[in-house]
């Protein structure tokens, strides 16, 4: 009988973690934005547009990939409100991933400012208007999904280290493999 599977595929494996390391490029990419001036700072700027649009496309692969592919059954020891809080939170994500980039998407659109994807076309604005004002909310509504996705991350950090170092299960090394199994 074929051993059950252990660890999520390769396919599983590389958006889970090219999303993650995008999001921190993300990170970067404002502070670098923030700590400098003029041209440089706007080019910044629009590096974060054209990565975080490839985030929505990567997040898009993601969910139907995901719908396809049904994630590996949480382990048994974990008691019904830790599933659900597992549940919530990466269900959380998925949102998070879309929200930020249409919010940073909606306010470039609102004022019309042109996204020109990595250099390479313009990328289409959405047919919205409301100029200034219309922006600024948008982006007020960017910054508390980036504060979201940080308490997220916080709860999902602190949740694989849980299962790592209490619950002793083999969680982790499913989403990195080079932990090494449990014996
Ligand atoms: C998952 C994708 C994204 C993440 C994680 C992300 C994250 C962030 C963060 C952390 C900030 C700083 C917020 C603050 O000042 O408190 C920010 C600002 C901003 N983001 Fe995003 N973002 C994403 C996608 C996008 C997209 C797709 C666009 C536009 C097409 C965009 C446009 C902007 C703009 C214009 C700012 C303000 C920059 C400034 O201070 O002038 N973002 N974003
Ligand atoms: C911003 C960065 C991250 C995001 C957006 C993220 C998002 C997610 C999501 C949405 C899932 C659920 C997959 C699904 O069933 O659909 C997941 C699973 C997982 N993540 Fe992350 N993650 C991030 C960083 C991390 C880090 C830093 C760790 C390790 C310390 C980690 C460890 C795991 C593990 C072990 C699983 C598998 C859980 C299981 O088997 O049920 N993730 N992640």
């Amino acid at each position: 009988m074929a051993e059950p599977r252990n660890r999520y595929s390769a396919v599983s494996l590389v958006l889970h973690w090219g999303i993650a390391v995008l999001i921190l490029v993300q990170i970067l990419l404002i502070t670098a934005h923030e700590a400098t001036e003029g041209p440089l700072s706007r080019e910044f700027v629009q590096i974060h547009k054209s990565v975080g649009l490839g985030i929505l496309l990567l997040t898009l692969v993601r969910i139907g990939w995901r719908v396809a592919n049904r994630p590996l059954p949480p382990p048994a020891t974990m008691r019904p409100w830790e599933k659900l809080l597992a549940t919530v939170t990466h269900r959380l994500f998925y949102v998070a991933l879309i929200v930020l980039p249409l919010t940073g998407w909606a306010a470039s659109s609102a004022t019309g400012r042109e996204i020109v994807f990595f250099g390479l076309f313009d990328w289409p604005l959405l047919p919205i208007g409301g100029g200034r004002d219309a922006a600024r909310a948008l982006m007020d509504v960017h910054e508390l999904a980036v504060k979201a996705l940080y308490g997220l991350l916080f709860l999902h950090v602190v949740g694989a280290l849980k299962h790592q170092f209490l619950d002793r299960d083999d969680v982790l090394h499913r989403m990195i493999p080079l932990i090494p199994r449990r014996p």
